[in-house]
């Protein structure tokens, strides 16, 4: 069976705009997949590390950070619709840490360029507005396949944007969609507008960090001045993201640099 999308993602001119950063870029478009992530990682491990966006329809089984499931609208309902697709390239930056931020930024500067609409970042890489949950970002890397001392690693990079209204049935973070204030943005439109300020963006992070970028973390960051609470029960007030992309929380023990993306956190008062 043919499960190529019949959709228009704009595959040309994505790669005609992505391939000059990224020789042999490609986009693929497919109707249906278990999930975007596992298919790239199912990929590298088999030695397949060429750069490419591979965006879909429908997944059966996205995936979520620490394990979750992502449940993503379908997007041939365009009312409900959802964005779900990889980027897959190989990357050797300095210091992996602050990687998942710097794409936030991408995202949400990307969503909401003058931030009129209060697209924020929860660190480490949700996209919110007023506490409701735009984007989900997961990231995975994997180890070259010849286990040789080249430093770089096949990076996927998982982006489930809302597009189309949807129910909160079920979800930790209630939901925000992009037609709340676009009611006429549709998928491919966005991916035509994201992908080559994300690959730019992770290119640049490969290049000189997260340093950089934190200034415009900052400008977004929703965590801080907040009092906030950690998975492990540990609770206090967020002083925002540190250069090395840490979240730093003071608590009654002093201040805490968070780096580990296994620990959850929430603003006073959402539940776990
Ligand atoms: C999260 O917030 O927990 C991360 C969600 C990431 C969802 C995207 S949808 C495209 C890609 N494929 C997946 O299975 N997950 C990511």
């Amino acid at each position: 069976m043919n499960n190529s999308s019949t959709a228009d993602w704009f595959q040309d001119r994505i790669a005609a705009a992505v391939a000059p950063l990224l020789p042999g870029f490609a986009v693929e478009a497919v109707a249906e997949i278990d999930s975007t992530n596992t298919e790239l990682m199912r990929r590298a491990r088999a030695g397949r590390v060429e750069p490419v966006l591979l965006v879909t329809e429908r997944q059966t089984a996205g995936r979520g950070r620490m394990g979750r499931p992502w449940q993503s609208s379908d997007m041939r309902q365009p009312e409900s619709a959802s964005l779900m697709f990889s980027l897959g390239m190989s990357l050797a930056p300095a210091d992996w840490s602050g990687l998942s931020l710097a794409v936030g930024v991408a995202v949400a500067e990307g969503l909401d360029p003058s931030g009129e609409h209060k697209v924020g970042l929860k660190w480490p890489n949700d996209v919110w507005v007023n506490d409701r949950k735009l984007v989900g970002i997961l990231i995975e890397t994997a180890l070259p396949s010849d286990g040789g001392p080249d430093a770089s690693r096949y990076v996927v990079i998982g982006i489930g944007i809302n597009i189309g209204a949807r129910e909160g049935d079920g979800m930790r973070t209630p939901p925000a969609w992009l037609h709340q204030w676009r009611p006429e943005a549709s998928a491919p439109g966005v991916l035509a507008e994201l992908a080559e300020p994300l690959v730019r963006t992770v290119l640049d992070f490969e290049a000189r960090g997260f340093a950089p970028f934190a200034e415009r973390f900052a400008a977004r960051d929703v965590l801080r001045g907040r009092e906030v609470t950690l998975s492990d029960g540990t609770a206090g007030l967020c002083e925002g993201v540190a250069w090395g992309g840490e979240l730093q929380v003071r608590t009654d023990a002093g201040l805490q640099l968070i780096s580990s993306d296994e620990v959850s956190v929430r603003p006073r008062g959402m539940s776990f």
